[in-house]
């Protein structure tokens, strides 16, 4: 893929994907991280004389203006963050954007409003999106893609632009990603342990399975190991389970000892009556999970044996908490995970979902961690090794 430092950007007009998609809360940016993380492929393109008009997506308004997705407070941001003003059209390829684009001079940013007000950015078929990539490209002379939170999705702005523009390549940040997640982990230092957490087994399947053989040791937490522990015969009480993927939790532990990886599972849990619960009911083992209670947080000899396994690790993935984390009596599991590999001396450490992301930085420890992915649903899919629509689209855009 080509980067942006390797084509010609000088006084051109750049439009820029970015996944500006941040957690608002009436109104207010609670965590800006994603701006922040495009901030220098912005700034090496003003430096180089270019123009910008920034598209992204915020929320999910399912192609209707919905005043509260505006990605107003966005740009605003973005602006303070790059210390120049960054004007809002008002819409996307209507005619304020269009003679706004038309105007914007060399070292001005400007920003579309939520590329999701309408339904051709999301359509399913190319029919469906119609031309909206189309007019989209047709605003400047380059094309960037710095996105890669939505690199797994079809939508207009990620597989159509490219199509229609005359030039295109990827930021900063998308280099920096596939660096990561595609180059480092092509051999990565063993022992390789991938630490995977969160609600649902469902939607880490595809990872596991991918990375079973590859990696030395998996180690499972949060509510989708207690699939697992159904699988292996466990009684888990009212524990959130997907019963109809007990037959797929017990083949990973199959063929995770045919293929030399080595799955580790919760052994004890905190556990209360309810998901509500604000504090633990006590800490049980587990063959001896209360039926009328659920677990919500690994419990302490766990933290001991996964903090022993990441104790020795060389490369570390680690995807999901594994615990309720937003209740602070059940936050105990994931804080301790990501202190434990924010400790590992020369190890390569990445992060990845939002989640995680916020365990994170809730303890400051951004700055021991090699990389954190700024995907969610796209890192799971890259490392599920599937060909994101994105790079397929900007790798045929730029052999035209
Ligand atoms: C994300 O938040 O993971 C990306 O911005 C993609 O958002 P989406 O899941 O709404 O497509």
């Amino acid at each position: 893929m080509k980067s942006i430092d390797q084509i010609d950007i000088k006084g051109k007009k750049l439009l820029f994907r970015v996944d500006f998609n941040v957690p608002l809360d009436s109104g207010i940016i609670t965590d800006d991280n994603r701006i922040r993380a495009a901030i220098p492929t912005l700034k090496y393109a003003l430096e180089q004389g270019a123009s910008l008009i920034l598209c992204a997506h915020l929320g999910k308004p399912k192609g209707k203006v919905v005043p509260e997705l505006s990605l107003a407070p966005v740009a605003k941001r973005t602006g303070e963050l790059l210390g120049i003003d960054v004007r809002l059209a008002s819409d996307c390829v209507g005619e304020d954007a269009m003679k706004m684009a038309a105007d914007i001079q060399p070292g001005q940013v400007i920003m579309l409003e939520n590329l999701r007000f309408y339904p051709e950015e999301i359509g399913k078929t190319p029919a469906e999106r119609g031309d909206f990539g189309k007019k989209l490209a047709s605003m400047a002379n380059v094309y960037v893609n710095d996105a890669f939170g939505v690199a797994h999705r079809e939508n207009a702005s990620v597989v159509d632009v490219p199509k229609h523009a005359k030039a295109c390549c990827g930021g900063f940040l998308l280099k920096r990603e596939l660096e990561f997640l595609g180059d480092a982990l092509k051999n990565p230092a063993r022992p390789y342990v991938c630490v995977s957490g969160g609600a649902k087994v469902s939607t880490k399947l595809g990872i596991l399975n991918n990375l079973l053989g590859k990696v030395d040791d998996i180690i499972i937490g949060g509510a989708m190991a207690n699939t697992f522990i159904l699988a292996q015969g466990h009684d888990v009480g009212n524990s959130l389970v997907e019963k109809d993927l007990v037959p797929d939790a017990a083949s990973i532990m199959e063929r995770a000892q045919d293929l030399g990886s080595t799955l580790h599972l919760p052994v004890d849990f905190q556990h209360a009556g309810s998901h509500k619960a604000t504090a633990s009911d006590g800490v049980c083992t587990i063959d001896a999970i209360p039926s009328d209670a659920l677990v919500l947080d690994i419990g302490p000899e766990t933290i001991k044996e996964f903090t022993a396994v990441l104790k020795r690790s060389k490369t570390v993935v680690w995807n999901g908490p594994m615990g309720l984390f937003e209740t602070p009596a059940f936050a105990q599991g994931s804080m301790s995970v990501c202190k434990a590999i924010a400790d590992i001396p020369d190890c390569l450490s990445i992060v990845g979902g939002g989640d995680t992301d916020a365990v994170v930085h809730s303890l400051d420890l951004a700055d021991k961690f090699s990389f954190i992915s700024t995907g969610g649903g796209s890192f799971l899919q890259f490392l599920e090794g599937k060909d994101l629509p994105a790079f397929k689209m900007l790798k045929e855009c730029m052999s035209k």
